[in-house]
């Protein structure tokens, strides 16, 4: 892995001037400098530029914009371009191009469109790779390199059923092995040759052909699932290879897409793969803040706390939803800096020069259609763009201090929501949000972690749907709270292992002698019915009666206790919320969905028994999120509302980054405003 050591936040984004003649380049670098851009993603869609035919390549072009860049004191964020093919590469060798899920082999088109197990892609883009790192390891403006864009289309073509079966081969070793991993002697399916063995898709497990998540054998389409992640990961590291074989230590990494949730590549396992984590986010106008908050936690702890790129966000608006409003002003400095306190160490565009044809022309960019910098956008961006150079260096390399560990899993994820379970409602990121939702109120951070996470250094651990608990993962969160740790978990956990495959015995199979319950029936609500949750053992603010949905499950304790029941139904008096007291520590189990009010006084009370304080109170739609580096803490006050805000900051001292000055006691913040407060730890602490 190569260190990450940037001079300041990089500024900048996406810059695709090869669409635009050369005059108007210069244009752009003066723009470029009055707005404190330094740095340009470039050549990520240049391929058939680059390569006009099988044997020629070319970059004169690429040549010259590197020059200019370095010319102009900016440096470049390197695409490999690898990720649409050019037309000839497709009308050559068809390999490259997919099968969609439904089963149509797909004509040359559009972007994101070629085969992750097609040998003619592997070859030409890690030829491309290779030819780039060549010709431009020793120039002067080369600072990261961005391989292929958005990684992650699902393929089913003969090429990866071919790869699938290869892939199963090292999963399984034998036949019989797969055979009891799938519990094919349901519905007759005993396969005896590996060549028996098709890709998952409408036209075999599929239950419903528009929606790949409805299969009748989730072992298959879970492990396809893996697969694929796994193809596209062999994809990538091809490049990054190429380019570290002729420089070692290039800064290499790729765009993370779908918000950092994207469903179907498993960022963790990717993870390790990058020198930097880089995310794209496109919030719409309406999404709360929390939902954004979520993934730049989840960006960071996918490389255990490092800070990570944000590779693409639009200055203004996006172009492919139904209905596009502008960003209003001041959101995009605002939200920027969301990103930034949470663990960005960049804030970069799509794009910089907004482009004149094709599906994109209407997207939002720094430098609109008009072209010059009299415009509400490129103001906005400019004033950014100063501000992020005064701050200079001092945040970059700080980290997040958390307590509270949120333990996220993709194949969780998949497996959840493949089908059969109580109900199509219960979603994966749904309950994720929900649990984080109340963390973020209480303006109480957490780390995002993975099964493979050092838990000591946690007091709470969280772990909303653990339905799949994979090998060693009871053990290890027994270990926890017999050492004194505090764990959670939900209604649907412990179900399966990592095939799929119900753990016999009772639920929540291998986490019942922790938990110290068995479930023996799961109820699904329809959406618009509720369950009521009543306390009978009162617990900090925890008093009373609140609404439960989605689902219900009826619970023996077996050493539990029994903290809450339903209040409604046949299952009325049996628990809703239990507590286990296991070891130095204690193990908690909520049987339902519990509402918002719920959630935040249970977490709360929770945290409070631990000695886990909140940053700093402030009235709702007020974010504080804190980063912290050598002895000196960053807290960030951002104000989402539309409203002036008043908060109490205590009475030390602080300097105020952005103003310069120093505040104390109460602050007022306008509306969309935001102040970063620097102290000292010795005094945060005093
Ligand atoms: C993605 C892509 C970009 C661009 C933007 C538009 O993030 O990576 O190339 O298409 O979306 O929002
Ligand atoms: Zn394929």
């Amino acid at each position: 892995m190569t260190r990450c050591a940037f001079p300041k936040i990089l500024y900048g984004g996406d810059y695709n001037p090869e669409q635009f003649p050369k005059e108007i380049w210069d244009e752009d670098m003066r723009l470029f400098r009055l707005a404190g851009i330094d740095t340009a993603t470039i050549n990520v869609f240049s391929w058939s530029l680059n390569q006009p035919d099988e044997e020629t390549y070319c970059f004169d072009w690429l040549d010259e914009l590197m020059n200019k860049l370095h010319d102009n004191g900016m440096r470049a964020c390197l695409g490999t371009g690898t990720a649409a093919h050019p037309a000839w590469m497709a009308r050559k060798y068809p390999d490259v191009l997919t099968v969609t899920y439904d089963g149509k082999k797909r004509k040359y088109g559009r972007r994101h469109n070629s085969c992750p197990n097609s040998p003619t892609f592997r070859r030409y883009a890690g030829q491309m790779a290779s030819k780039l790192a060549e010709r431009y390891k020793d120039h002067p403006a080369l600072l990261l390199w961005h391989v292929n864009n958005e990684i992650g289309i699902r393929c089913y073509c003969d090429n990866c059923e071919r790869a699938f079966r290869e892939w199963l081969k090292q999963r399984y070793g034998t036949l019989e092995q797969l055979n009891q991993a799938w519990y094919t002697r349901f519905w007759g399916h005993t396969f005896y040759d590996w060549e028996e063995i098709v890709l998952p898709s409408a036209l075999s497990e599929g239950l419903q052909n528009s929606n790949s998540d409805q299969t009748a054998f989730q072992g298959i389409t879970l492990d396809y699932y893996r697969f694929n992640s796994d193809s596209w990961l062999e994809c990538y590291l091809i490049e990054y290879r190429a380019i570290k074989e002729i420089i070692p230590d290039a800064v290499v990494t790729t765009n993370f897409q779908g918000n950092g949730t994207y469903k179907p590549l498993d960022y963790f396992k990717w993870a390790p793969h990058l020198d930097i984590v880089a995310l794209d986010i496109y919030p719409e106008n309406h999404t709360p803040e929390s939902y954004m908050a979520l993934r730049y936690d989840l960006m960071r702890g996918l490389k255990d706390g490092a800070p990570f790129l944000l590779m693409e966000q639009s200055p203004s608006v996006i172009n492919w939803k139904a209905v596009n409003p502008l960003k209003r002003p001041g959101v995009m400095r605002l939200r920027s800096y969301q990103a930034v306190v949470r663990g960005a160490e960049s804030v970069m565009f799509f794009q910089l020069r907004r482009s004149l044809g094709a599906y994109e022309k209407f997207h939002g960019a720094v430098i609109d259609h008009a072209g010059h910098e009299h415009t509400r956008v490129f103001k906005e961006c400019a004033e950014l763009g100063q501000e992020l150079q005064r701050l200079g260096s001092g945040l970059l390399g700080a980290r997040t201090e958390s307590r509270v560990g949120l333990l996220f899993d993709w194949e969780n994820w998949w497996a959840v929501e493949l089908g059969g379970g109580p109900s199509v409602h219960l979603k994966y990121l749904d309950q994720m949000q929900k649990y984080y939702d109340a963390f973020y109120e209480l303006r109480i951070p957490v780390d995002f972690i993975h099964e493979g996470t050092e838990l000591g250094r946690y007091d709470l651990v969280v772990a909303p749907l653990l339905y799949m608990a994979k090998p060693g993962l009871a053990r290890k969160l027994e270990q926890f709270v017999q050492g004194g740790g505090t764990f959670v978990t939900t209604f649907f956990s412990g179900i399966a292992d990592e095939h799929d495959r119900v753990v016999p015995g009772g639920y929540p199979g291998e986490l019942r002698r922790l938990l110290g319950i068995w479930v023996e029936e799961i109820d699904a609500l329809f959406p618009d019915r509720r369950n009521r949750i009543v306390v009978k053992q009162p617990f900090g603010l925890l008093d009373g009666s609140y609404e439960c949905r989605l689902a219900c499950e009826i619970v023996h304790p077996e050493g539990a206790e029994t903290i809450a029941v339903f209040g409604e139904d046949f299952y009325r008096g049996s628990p809703a919320l239990t507590r286990h007291r296991y070891g130095q520590g204690e193990a908690w189990y909520a049987a339902t969905e519990p509402d918002r009010r719920f959630l935040g006084q249970w977490l709360q009370a929770l945290c409070e028994a631990k000695g886990i304080r909140p940053l700093c109170a402030a009235p709702p739609g007020v974010e504080v999120a804190e980063r912290a580096k050598d002895g000196a803490i960053y807290t960030f006050v951002l104000n989402h509302s539309d409203a002036a805000q008043k908060i109490h900051i205590g009475d030390d001292i602080r300097q105020e980054l952005l103003s310069g000055g120093t505040v104390s006691g109460e602050i007022e913040l306008a509306p969309k405003g935001v102040m970063i407060l620097k102290h000292n730890r010795a005094l945060a602490q005093a």
